[in-house]
């Protein structure tokens, strides 16, 4: 503590989401945007507050800021017909052999300006934000031309200049097949790999590649070839792997030494000890499971067996998971997944940072982390994945800064 803090928060009960575990009546200092301190508050080991600015965090718990690690935020209009239509009977895989689903949304994005885009999704931004969220994951994958993909990407990076929440931007030219090469797809797999990747990554507009590997969309055959031009660019890859059926993703993901495969509904044994030994993240999307009012649970505990760590994101999307609240898939992740509440608030904080390859930076608090903490009016940790909605935020502190919630 012999050194001058920016800002020592005192009087905080820390869930730090590291080998720490639980803090309680500590303190955490910030330094130039990082975590500085974090442990007993100092007065009462004797030695001297030295901070510009000291807060009094009144009992509240402190959670890493939140990372939504699987977010498809950028697109255009709304699938409220495709709810009423699968209230009706019709299945997600149905409505996407129609000409409905991505498909959908894939028309209405083109036709969309980039401002409409940008204030489109900075609407639901400021909805994730006010849950705590600090870091977030944004995909493509509702352009499918080089034009509209590079629109959509720009957005997500200008959605991280204009907002106090780090932007992770994740090219998805392999979403599904695009109408005018219904019967091409030799012909689009070129554009993803000739054009599309080289050129959106050489604009420096991607940090990391995937693709949907389904019955529905591409094989793993057809997502290697992808893999493999990603790896020439020295990209890192995901994959949305085993959401409807057991595609052999998880496996291919793995093979590529993927930073996750997310959904995972139908992940069998052998994908999940390849998992593991690739020290690929599962990324589970309950809005998505009860959304498709799917049956099929993710095998839960044969990852936790494996120490295949797992994350928890919203997979925010206007047709299998129309939400903005990362809190609530926390919940949902216990409740319909049946994981602990500490594997849920592992899973949207450090999990969540591993599957962005960021785990080094953010994700937990830690002396040396980026800044980045959400403070909740709480008795305890675990009513962050215990409340239905609501705002149990009090204070949201992102690279060290002070944000003033009520203004996002
Ligand atoms: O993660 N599975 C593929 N992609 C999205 C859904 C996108 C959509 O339906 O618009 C997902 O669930
Ligand atoms: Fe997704």
């Amino acid at each position: 503590m012999s050194q001058q803090h920016d800002t020592l928060w005192t009087n905080v009960n820390v869930y730090t989401a590291s080998g720490a575990g639980i803090i309680e009546n500590a303190a955490i200092g910030v330094r130039d945007g990082t975590i500085a301190w974090v442990g007993p508050l100092p007065g009462d080991s004797g030695k001297p507050i030295d901070a510009r600015e000291v807060i009094d965090g009144r009992s509240r718990w402190v959670l890493p800021g939140l990372v939504d690690c699987h977010t498809h935020l950028v697109f255009a209009g709304q699938r409220a017909g495709e709810f009423e239509a699968r209230l009706a009977g019709s299945s997600y895989e149905e409505i996407s052999r129609a000409g409905g689903g991505i498909a959908s949304t894939v028309r209405s994005t083109r036709d969309a300006s980039e401002e409409t885009l940008f204030q489109d999704a900075a609407g639901r931004l400021r909805q994730l934000l006010r849950d705590g969220v600090t870091t977030i994951e944004i995909k493509s994958g509702y352009g499918l031309t080089i034009e509209s993909e590079e629109k959509m990407l720009k957005v997500a990076r200008r959605l991280g200049e204009a907002f106090p929440v780090r932007v992770v931007t994740t090219f998805l030219g392999a979403h599904t097949l695009p109408p005018e090469y219904a019967d091409d797809r030799k012909g689009y797999l070129r554009l993803i790999c000739d054009d599309m990747l080289p050129a959106l990554a050489g604009q420096g507009l991607i940090d990391a590649v995937d693709g949907f590997c389904e019955r529905i969309a591409f094989t793993p055959e057809e997502m290697g070839r992808v893999f493999d031009v990603a790896r020439s660019l020295g990209l890192p890859v995901k994959l949305h792997a085993e959401q409807l059926s057991d595609s052999g993703g998880a496996a291919l993901a793995a093979r590529y030494g993927a930073l996750s495969a997310d959904h995972l509904e139908y992940l069998s044994e052998d994908g999940v000890r390849r998992m593991a030994e690739s020290g690929t993240v599962a990324v589970l999307l309950p809005g998505a499971f009860y959304t498709l009012r799917d049956t099929q649970r993710p095998p839960v505990g044969l990852l936790r067996k494996q120490g295949v760590p797992m994350a928890v994101s919203t997979d925010a999307n206007p047709g299998s998971s129309p939400t903005l609240s990362l809190r609530l898939m926390a919940n949902m992740a216990c409740q319909l997944f049946s994981l602990t509440v500490d594997e849920a608030l592992h899973g949207v904080t450090i999990n969540a940072a591993k599957a962005l390859g960021l785990d080094a930076e953010i994700g937990s608090i830690e002396i040396g982390k980026r800044a980045d903490f959400v403070l909740l009016d709480v008795d305890e940790p675990a009513e962050f994945a215990y409340w239905l909605g609501g705002n149990i935020v009090s204070e949201l502190v992102s690279g060290g800064t002070r944000l003033d919630l009520a203004a996002l």
